[in-house]
Parts: C-alpha cells; sequence; structure tokens
C-alpha cells in the first residue's frame, strides 16, 4: 500500500546540473520508490482516489537522504588519547610514525571477534540514521591483513543485512602498511595484490578499493598498482589523495578512472583539471581538517569553478574525523570552503550519489528512485548548517520506510 506525504513546505530536490527544483506546498507519493513527487495539489488527489495512508509533514522542508560516501566505521575503540596528544602539540603524522594512528586502530580491531565487531557497528548505524543519513560508503582498513580485512568486510555485511542503511562496502586494505611488514613493505604490497584484493573481489565483499596515497604510507606507483588490480577484479578505484601533502594523486585518480578522489587538501591545478575531464568526483571532508587542528582546505571554489562534481562526506573514524553529522560538515563546507548553502547540500545528497556511482536509484526524488528522504525540524534550508553541530532531523524514511521519528530510532 503506498503512502503520501503531504503538506512539504519546501521540497528540495537536487538535478544533476548542480542546482535543485524547488517545490512549495508539496507532496510525494511512495512505496519502497518514489511514485509520484510534485505540487500537493495534483499529488494529493491522486492519491486519496487510490486510498493511500497520509502522513502530514506540518510545512517543514524535505530533501532526500543525506549520502555519507567516505566513512571508516568497522573500527574497535575511539582514540581519545590521541586528540588529547594533539592537543598538546604533537602532529597526526607524528603519533601515526611513533605506533600511534591508524595502527592503534589495527591492533585493536585484531583483537575483537566479528561478532563483537557487529555489535560495536550497529549503534553506530542507527546514528547515522538519526543525523539524516540514508546511505553510508563503509571502508575496511584497520586489520591489514587477509584474515582480518575480510573480518571486517564481513562485519559490515552482516550489519547491512540486519539494518535498514544501506551499506556500500570498499576495501581499503592498503590503508597503512601494517607492523609486521614495517621493514618490508614490498611484501605487504603483495598480499594485498596476491591474496587480499582477489578474495574480497571472489566473495564479493567490497564494491570499491582505495588506497591511502601520501607521503610516507603508499606512493602514487605503489597505489597505481593497487587501483589497477582492484580494477581486473572488478572493484571500482576510489582514493584517498592529497590530504596532508601534495603527492599527484588526484592526477592518478583521474588516470585510472576512479569513482572518486578525496580530501584533496593540497590538489593541483593539473589534478583539478585532469579529474574534472576524466568526471572524478570531487569528495571534500572537511571535518578532517578541522578536527586534526590543520588549516588548509580543499580549494571547492576553484574546482566548482571549473566544473568539478563536489561530495561531501564525514570521513567518520576514530583518528582524523569522529563525527557522524553530515549536517556539521556542511556547516564546515560553507564556512571554511565557501560553498554556498545549496551547493553544500546538493554535495551531501547528489553528489555523494555520484561519489558512489548510484545516483541511478539515490540522491534525489524522482519515479522509480529509492525513497529515501528526510523530512527537517523547520521550513528553510539555511537552518540545517546555521544550528551548527545540531541535529534539526525530525523523520527519515529509508525505502519508504519511517525509520526516525521525532528524531528517535522507530
Ligand atoms: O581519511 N587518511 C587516512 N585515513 C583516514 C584516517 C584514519 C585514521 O586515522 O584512523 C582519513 O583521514
Ligand atoms: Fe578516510
Amino acid at each position: 500500500m503506498p503512502t503520501c506525504l503531504k503538506n512539504i513546505g519546501k521540497l528540495l530536490n537536487p538535478k544533476p546540473d548542480g542546482s535543485f527544483e524547488e517545490i512549495s506546498d508539496a507532496a510525494i507519493l511512495f512505496d519502497r520508490e518514489i511514485i509520484a513527487c510534485g505540487s500537493e495539489s495534483e499529488i494529493l488527489p491522486e492519491a486519496r482516489v487510490s486510498g493511500t495512508e497520509i502522513v502530514d509533514a506540518e510545512g517543514m522542508l524535505v530533501t532526500p537522504g543525506l549520502v555519507d560516501s567516505h566513512t571508516h566505521p568497522a573500527f574497535a575503540e575511539f582514540r581519545a588519547g590521541e586528540f588529547e596528544l594533539r592537543n598538546r602539540g604533537s602532529s597526526y603524522k607524528e603519533i601515526a610514525a611513533s605506533g600511534g594512528g591508524i595502527r592503534s586502530s589495527v591492533r585493536s580491531l585484531r583483537a575483537l571477534s566479528e561478532d563483537e565487531l557487529v555489535l560495536r557497528m550497529l549503534p553506530r548505524l542507527d546514528t547515522f540514521l538519526r543525523y539524516g543519513i540514508t546511505t553510508v560508503e563503509a571502508k575496511s582498513g584497520y586489520g591489514l591483513s587477509l584474515d582480518q580485512e575480510l573480518k571486517q568486510l564481513r562485519a559490515l555485511k552482516r550489519c547491512g543485512d540486519q539494518h535498514p542503511l544501506e551499506l556500500i562496502p570498499t576495501l581499503l586494505a592498503a590503508h597503512e602498511i601494517p607492523d609486521e611488514y614495517r621493514e618490508n613493505r614490498r611484501k605487504y604490497l603483495d598480499v594485498v595484490v596476491n591474496e587480499i584484493i582477489p578474495a574480497a573481489a571472489e566473495n564479493k565483499l567490497a564494491q570499491f578499493c582505495d588506497v591511502f596515497c601520501e607521503r610516507g604510507v603508499f606512493s602514487v606507483e605503489e597505489s597505481r598498482v593497487v587501483l589497477e588490480t582492484g580494477k581486473r577484479y572488478g572493484l571500482i578505484p576510489k582514493i584517498h589523495a592529497d590530504q596532508l601533502t601534495y603527492t599527484g594523486g588526484a592526477e592518478l585518480a583521474a588516470e585510472v578512472g576512479a569513482a572518486s578522489a578525496e580530501h584533496l587538501d593540497f590538489i593541483s591545478e593539473i589534478g583539478i583539471e585532469r579529474m574534472v575531464e576524466a568526471g572524478v568526483v570531487f569528495t571534500l571532508l572537511p571535518g578532517a581538517v578541522v578536527f586534526l587542528g590543520l588549516t588548509r582546505y580543499p580549494p571547492a571554489r576553484r574546482i566548482l569553478e571549473m566544473g568539478g562534481k563536489v561530495a561531501l562526506a564525514t570521513d567518520f573514524n576514530p583518528g582524523s574525523s569522529p563525527t557522524q553529522n553530515l549536517a556539521l560538515i556542511i556547516t564546515l563546507a560553507c564556512v571554511f570552503c565557501k560553498m554556498t548553502i545549496r551547493e553544500a547540500l546538493w554535495s551531501a545528497t547528489l553528489g555523494g550519489a555520484y561519489a558512489l556511482r548510484l545516483n541511478h536509484r539515490i540522491g534525489s526524488l524522482h519515479p522509480q528512485k529509492q525513497a529515501d528522504f528526510v523530512v527537517w525540524d523547520y521550513s528553510d534550508e539555511r537552518l540545517i548548517p546555521y544550528n551548527y553541530g545540531m541535529n534539526m532531523v525530525r523523520e527519515v524514511y529509508k525505502n519508504g520506510s519511517l525509520v526516525i521519528r521525532k528524531g528517535m530510532r522507530v
């Protein structure tokens, strides 16, 4: 039986060109998918005839569900001690070099059973929904061995199978060199290429293959090997590029035809050009810049001027960005990257869908696309970034089912 959401004060529907269709006094008719969406005077009579259940948006704003296209939720423990160290003057890189950082998350993840990991992740998935996020890309990358990377990917699959949130899995075995291969990095790369990528692909546990291309982590040459191997196994490339230093990761993203390149705080002008030409999405993560106490933001204005497609994501992880609040990231993108409110909202919805190559079924509200949408606590979208750090989500529908009511999980 379809449902009709009536009395929508303002419906903002992202369009492929980066703008929005805006409808006042709107209604949406839906089951698992959108059936029709438009002005209430057209939709409501149609709904009444078919005996549809009618629910009231009380004049509020409705947008598509937010799409968080870059997260690392499969971790064991938060790393608050590192926040304290940075607060006293250490840098993210120094902490990593002394054995902390990603490698500390690897040690705690390895000590946790798959069942326990599932139990720790499920409440995090509820939190994403409470922030209006209906699709999440989720990376491995804290296992760094065949068994441990597969354990994370299996745990992600089990979570996705029992939770309404949709999880899109990414293999990030090339996130760091684990402790046992520090003296022989070449050998770890062989494990990634010859064992982990084939096993993840053959077991259908990942759709994307990612790499942390950064000075002191994986070079451009090594990253190319990882991403090309992933492609041979049917995994779409994604890349952490030009985050802390310029490496040329953006140029590599264009060369291998990545779906998106992410962070990009140090991207070059040529990197921007090549990514635009190759149609690679620019996934910006200003939360990681703020949280690490850094000052260089990705050049969002230049990227948009040159015609780039931008996605905004939380980068939720225990090191550089322990937040699941994508609306807060919209605020940061407005304040520090000088994106307009509408550009930022577009980037957190349809932009994220493009970054995951899922724009045919999520990211905007059209017949045959998924009925994933948010009813906000007000009718003015400017209040999304304005009420920064607050959660102003009222209701969330995922595949047509009400999953959040009055901000709480139902
Ligand atoms: O996107 N840069 C690499 N990976 C993550 C951080 C992971 C961590 O510190 O645990 C990021 O910032
Ligand atoms: Fe990341």
